[in-house]
């Protein structure tokens, strides 16, 4: 524990401290908090900036005959019940056929009965059971069959067994059209295997700030990439408009998403505001729409975040004038996961407004059967016009008629053999061939000669998981094993393989160790090839607040180094997400390849970057950057087109075996996001803690690491658990019993220069929810080492807090400096300790600059 000394000057403002969550102080707002979009801009909606377009499929008497008659005879309670999807665990086929519903959809890592393992059968099984109640009209209703959605995002990433393709990301840097038409027909086909109907695939966002967890489900930061993937992509689920194959059973209705401005937020932030001019959103962020709507895309998925503060959900505007009215799409638009409750005055289960504003589907996982009451009675008192609704289903009507639901001629449905079937397999691994990018080949390293003593190192080499990312049998892609991947590749198993094969020797070593009996001849390693990066992550939970890699902790640049101390040369095979900062690990590799996030068949790498038995080239590397690769730590928005352009690997960037270029190992090195750039706020934890912070629970002895959603310490005097405030699991519950003094704590590996936050004024600010109250001391510290920290205390401020609701505390970080914390080397990020039984849930951990001036506690400097 760190001694404890009086904070003599800090004046606590304790009127000033009880601000309702949501009513966040301007500071805050200026970090772009999604939570809270500004309201101050006004938009010019001129609509000059969009061209006027036609519906992409001529129009059809009969068809629209089939529609007016239908909705002729559906009663208003059928007609709401088409509006509503619900999710597979909430909902029941029984309860589909009551209630009318009109679409569900299976969310990340949400499997028929619960089971990981279900089968293709067992999904089929489903799919039937939820069609049949759907078109039941028993009760004397309308038949009208039910539409199944999923994230078939790379591959049907949902099913163990599945064919799991590149996430976006590579696939842009493969610039090959013809290639992502290939995947998109293999996707549906597995797909259509398990009796699904539709695909909330492709993401067509232009992603702007490589912060943003979700860089890896675009296929570039520049329109004209997504524009013609974009249409691929369509092509390729639903098949060609106008052609025998559109939406015919072997297809799937597409989903284009997020609608939109979704890769654009500030500071890359997930579910935040986009603040560009009207111009800006059409040419750059609705590029890949105005090609997927041509290629006759039947659904639009609406976004969570806001246009230059106006919630997309319930955008009448962008929903109804532009994507409807110009761009002509005559399909539906459905909602995200409980997006229109960011709408103003809307809850999750009552939202007019979304539905006034064009939306047509909500996306209500599990309170469906309110909305579903709330909206009836909307429709009923005319809140929501008739016409709306009818508009709506017709929309709704017009998909399913066209996809064939009516009928359900399903060839391929029950299929287990089309999962991950060689052919879509091999795909797959042309697939990850022509998405690794070479950023650097000193002295011609690569290619590498199959017959010689390979090592390989890294916690990537022979991780399926990590080379996946997210979006994978979970949805974050987390908390997978090795039996998860049943027929995949790892990135070592390709290169043993291909190694063996040639007469060469393949070692896997993770932590780099080898002796004289790894390899048979007794001798060292000929070269190391060293597969490190991201872990994997999803929305939200991906974004980051810097850019370099490891920021906290060099376990893999520690690892590069260790062997070319040895004279052994590197070769880095990096997975990730983004482009991120990695000036130190260039430097210490003698060749580098961006391989993304390649999916289930890593033996694609070993095709490309080793010989044949022959030392003859088997596959040059095709792929170039479709993201700009960062020069210095701050360059976290670096986009062609920008005034200052100066990034490491430029877009369009990528050697071949033929290029002879030698990258100097002296890229500047110091990176230290908070020493450089503009200064922006330090997450500490923010759904998860951010690196370098680790979350500890410090009990007596040695601290704890807290590992998965739930830790206690010894005699579970301390638990943490993982809970939700706004998303998934984005908040910490921690309840103390009172047994002793104990704390919870972010810490650091190493010492972290924050000085720069004291200099510029920051708060340290967090979500706070007070369960239980205190009656025995509590503290707050941020600290640097034993005799070094900073202490406050919590006790009157957390009494004076609403029991049981979310509130928004911020505290200027003199009061921290005053009282003895040193911010040129801080350990404990934030601690906070409790002597007595206490129950507190926190959220979204920041340092914020220029916050301490309307912090609630303040201190004099
Ligand atoms: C994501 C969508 C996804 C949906 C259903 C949302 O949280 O933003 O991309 O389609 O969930 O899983
Ligand atoms: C679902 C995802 C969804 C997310 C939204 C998860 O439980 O599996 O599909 O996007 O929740 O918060």
């Amino acid at each position: 524990m760190f001694y404890k000394q009086q904070c003599a000057a800090c004046a606590l403002a304790l009127s000033a401290l009880l601000t309702a969550c949501g009513e966040r102080s301007p500071a805050d707002a200026d970090a772009g908090e999604p939570a809270e979009p500004r309201k101050e801009t006004v938009t010019a909606t001129t609509g000059s900036a969009w061209p006027q377009l036609q519906p992409a499929l001529p129009g059809n008497s009969e068809l629209e005959e089939k529609i007016a008659g239908l909705l002729q005879r559906m009663s208003l309670e059928e007609k709401v019940g088409q509006l509503i999807q619900a999710e597979i665990k909430y909902i029941t086929p029984e309860e589909v056929k009551e209630y009318h519903i009109g679409s569900v959809l299976n969310g990340g890592g949400t499997y028929p009965n619960n089971d990981k393992f279900a089968t293709a059968q067992d999904w089929q099984k489903l799919a039937d059971a939820y069609y049949e109640a759907s078109m039941d009209t028993s009760d004397g209703g309308v038949a009208i069959p039910i539409i199944w959605g999923s994230d078939a995002v790379h591959g049907h990433n949902n099913l163990v067994g599945a064919t799991l393709f590149p996430h976006n990301i590579g696939l842009g840097a493969s610039r090959d059209p013809e290639l992502i038409h290939r995947i998109g027909r293999a996707t549906a086909r597995e797909v259509a295997a398990t009796g699904v109907d539709w695909t909330f695939a492709p993401t067509v966002a232009v992603v702007r700030d490589d912060r943003w967890g979700r860089t890896y489900e675009s296929y570039s930061e520049a329109p004209d990439v997504v524009s013609e993937y974009a249409r691929s992509m369509v092509e390729g689920i639903q098949g060609s408009k106008g052609s025998k194959e559109f939406l015919d059973g072997h297809h799937l209705v597409s989903a284009t998403k997020h609608f939109l401005g979704d890769g654009g937020t500030t500071r890359g932030i997930d579910r935040g505001d986009t603040r560009v001019s009207e111009q800006e959103l059409a040419e750059i962020h609705a590029a890949g729409y105005i090609s997927a709507l041509q290629a006759g895309v039947q659904t639009v998925m609406a976004s969570f975040n806001s246009w230059n503060g106006d919630r997309l959900h319930g955008h009448q505007y962008l929903l109804t004038e532009v994507l409807k009215n110009r761009l002509g799409f005559d399909g539906f638009v459905v909602g995200d996961w409980n997006g229109h409750r960011f709408v103003e005055g809307c809850t999750v289960d009552n939202c007019a407004a979304a539905i006034n504003a064009g939306l047509d589907m909500f996306m209500v996982p599990s309170d469906w059967k309110a909305l579903y009451v709330n909206t009836l009675k909307q429709a009923k008192s005319g809140e929501i016009p008739p016409a709306r609704i009818d508009d709506a289903v017709s929309r709704i009507l017009r998909v399913k008629l066209r996809a064939g639901l009516f009928e359900r001629d399903r060839p391929l449905a029950g299929r287990a053999d089309i999962l991950g079937n060689p052919e879509h397999r091999a795909l797959a691994r042309e697939a990850v061939r022509k998405s690794l990018v070479l950023l650097k080949n000193n002295d011609q390293l690569l290619p590498l000669d199959p017959r010689r003593n390979i090592l390989v190192a890294g916690d990537g080499a022979d991780s399926i998981a990590k080379q996946s990312g997210g979006w994978t049998i979970t949805w974050q892609g987390t908390g997978t094993t090795a039996e998860d991947f049943p027929g995949a590749t790892s990135i070592y198993q390709g290169i043993r393989t291909a190694v063996e094969t040639a007469g060469g020797e393949a070692a896997l070593s993770e932590n780099g160790d080898f002796s004289a009996d790894t390899f048979a001849n007794g001798k060292k390693p000929d070269v190391a090839v060293v597969v490190y990066g991201e872990e994997p992550y999803a929305e939200w939970h991906g974004d980051l607040a810097s850019i370099e890699y490891q920021l906290g902790n060099k376990e893999d640049l520690e690892l590069l180094k260790k062997l070319k101390r040895q004279g052994i040369p590197v070769v880095s095979i990096f997975l990730s997400g983004r482009p991120l900062w990695v000036n130190k690990e260039m430097n210490t590799s003698d060749a580098f390849v961006a391989a993304w996030l390649p999916g289930s068949e890593g033996a694609g790498v070993a095709d490309v970057i080793l010989t044949d038995a022959e030392g003859e080239v088997q596959h040059d590397f095709t792929g170039q950057l479709t993201f700009s690769w960062p020069k210095l730590v701050h360059q976290t928005t670096l986009n062609p087109g920008d005034k200052s352009y100066e990034p490491l690997f430029a877009y369009g960037y990528g050697l071949d075996y033929n290029d002879k270029v030698q990258i100097a190992s002296d890229l500047p090195e110091d990176g230290d996001t908070y020493a450089q750039g503009a200064l922006e706020d330090a997450w500490l934890m923010v759904s998860r803690p951010r690196e370098p912070w680790g979350l500890f629970i410090a009990d007596g002895g040695e601290p704890v690491p807290v590992a998965g959603n739930r830790a206690s310490s010894g005699d579970g005097n301390i638990t943490v658990a993982s809970i939700d405030m706004e998303s998934q699991e984005d908040a910490r519950l921690i309840d103390w019993k009172g047994l002793r003094r104990g704390s919870v704590q972010l810490r650091a590996q190493k010492p972290q220069d924050l000085s720069r936050y004291l200099d510029e004024n920051a708060a340290l600010a967090l979500d706070i929810r007070v369960d239980r109250q205190p009656e025995k001391p509590v503290y707050a510290q941020i600290a640097c080492a034993e005799g070094c920290a900073g202490e406050l205390s919590l006790l009157k401020p957390l009494q004076s807090l609403p029991a049981g609701d979310w509130s928004h505390l911020t505290i200027d970080l003199q009061c921290f400096a005053e009282s003895g914390a040193d911010f040129s080397r801080i350990s404990h990020g934030l601690a906070l300790s409790s002597k007595g039984p206490l129950s507190l849930a926190v959220a979204n951990i920041k340092y914020v600059p220029g916050g301490a001036e309307s912090a609630q506690i303040r201190c004099q400097g």
